[in-house]
């Protein structure tokens, strides 16, 4: 008989779910089956083809939304799970400041809704994406995950929000197995060049729209601040490859489903490198990996836009064994690969091509 644990991976057509799956299914790691689900709001079930291409297996897919209770239940009266990857959520955070409702419907309310269901099937194994955003302006580098969580903005807030309704579940009922990941930026695709970051047209994260202008959609880069106090003057983030991203998956996984820890189940981790960049290394890098020029402008800053924000990335470490060990030049040339092959995203196209 199959000891393999089941997963489920909400938002597993999106960004970061999509590249999951993968590392889940991956040759190495024969220790998952997974299913996934999403409503499709920001994907394309095509991603979906494209990880069993790159995994060659069946990932079985329910174009299921989180705030559909008696779906999600249906699901799960119909399939044993063992543990769930909680990806799926609005994430822009300008658009959350506009839509502060939607964003607390889908992402707190569709969170709320999941963890009720999982309750009642007593499936109690949980891993949720949150965000560093959740620390807002950090004042001191690098971010512990001790410091203090002052999100500013409605997104930031949905996500706090969970976490704090994850840890009054814990307290209420040890059962409950819950790790927290509080990603950093992630940035690069799988290197197959098959899955990776929907274009949007108008990003307003920085490796995207350096993407944009690469391929001449855009003239030029706004750089949004050069007089910050870092190195250069432009801001700086922790960038961490998407697929070490992935990997904190299944290192998360591989704890929680540990005996040794069966007392102490529940964690809050940053997922950085621990290594911040400023805008123009990142202008530098993708240049050399796209072997383009990107010209970029001065601008004023952004709102609320932080000088530095970098992990310490020491607790991941300590607890799960893991580090993130891909570069900057290599997330640059993995998001570009993804453009270069995807200019317009999944299309029916591409895939009949596959
Ligand atoms: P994404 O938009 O590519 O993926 C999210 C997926 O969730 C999409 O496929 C979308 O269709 C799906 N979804 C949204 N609402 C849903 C609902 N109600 N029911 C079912 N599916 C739904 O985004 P991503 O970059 O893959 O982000 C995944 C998670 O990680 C999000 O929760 C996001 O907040 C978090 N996160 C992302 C970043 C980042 O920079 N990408 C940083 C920190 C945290
Ligand atoms: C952004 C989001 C945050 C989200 C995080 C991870 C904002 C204000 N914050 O934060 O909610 O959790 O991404 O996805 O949108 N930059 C430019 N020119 C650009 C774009 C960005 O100079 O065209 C600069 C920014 O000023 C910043 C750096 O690049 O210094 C990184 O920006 P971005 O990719 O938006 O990430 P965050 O600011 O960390």
């Amino acid at each position: 008989m199959s000891n393999r644990k089941t997963i489920l991976v909400t938002g597993a057509a999106g960004y970061i779910g999509s590249h999951i799956c993968v590392e889940l299914l991956a040759e190495n790691s024969k220790k998952y089956q997974v299913i996934a689900i999403d409503n499709l709001c920001n994907s394309s079930a095509l991603a979906i083809q494209r990880i069993e291409k790159i995994s060659q297996g069946t990932l079985p897919f329910y174009a299921i939304d989180i705030c559909d209770r008696s779906a999600l239940d249906r699901l799960l009266k119909s399939h044993h799970v063992d543990a769930v990857i909680h990806c799926a959520g609005l994430k822009v955070m300008n658009e959350s400041l506009t839509q502060p409702l939607r964003y607390f419907e889908n992402n707190v309310v569709g969170s709320a809704n999941l963890l009720q269901v999982l309750a009642s099937h007593n499936i109690k194994n949980f891993i949720f994406s949150s965000s560093a955003s959740v620390y807002g302006t950090p004042s001191t580098v690098p971010i512990r995950e001790s410091a203090p969580c002052l999100a500013n903005n409605p997104y930031s807030r949905s996500k706090l929000m969970v976490e704090q309704l994850l840890a009054d579940i814990a307290l209420t009922d040890p059962a409950w197995a819950i790790g927290v990941l509080r990603y950093f930026n992630p940035a690069g695709a799988h290197d197959s060049g098959l899955i990776g970051e929907l274009p949007h047209q108008k990003p307003t994260n920085l490796i995207p729209s350096i993407v944009r202008v690469a391929s001449g959609q855009q003239s030029a880069l706004p750089i949004f601040g050069d007089d910050y106090s870092t190195s250069d003057g432009t801001g700086v983030r922790d960038y961490i490859h998407v697929m070490d991203v992935a990997s904190a998956h299944v290192a998360a996984l591989a704890y929680i489903f540990n005996d040794a820890n069966k007392d102490a189940r529940g964690f809050t981790l940053n997922l950085g490198t621990g290594q911040g960049y400023s805008v123009l290394d990142i202008i530098r890098t993708f240049a050399s990996a796209c072997g383009r020029a990107i010209p970029y402008t001065t601008e004023a800053r952004r709102p609320s836009d932080t000088a530095i924000c970098y992990a310490d990335a020491w607790q991941a470490a300590r607890l799960l064994g893991w580090r993130a060990e891909r570069g900057l030049a290599e997330m640059c040339a993995d998001h570009w690969r993804w453009h270069m092959k995807n200019p317009s995203g999944y299309t029916d196209g591409d895939c009949k091509r596959l």
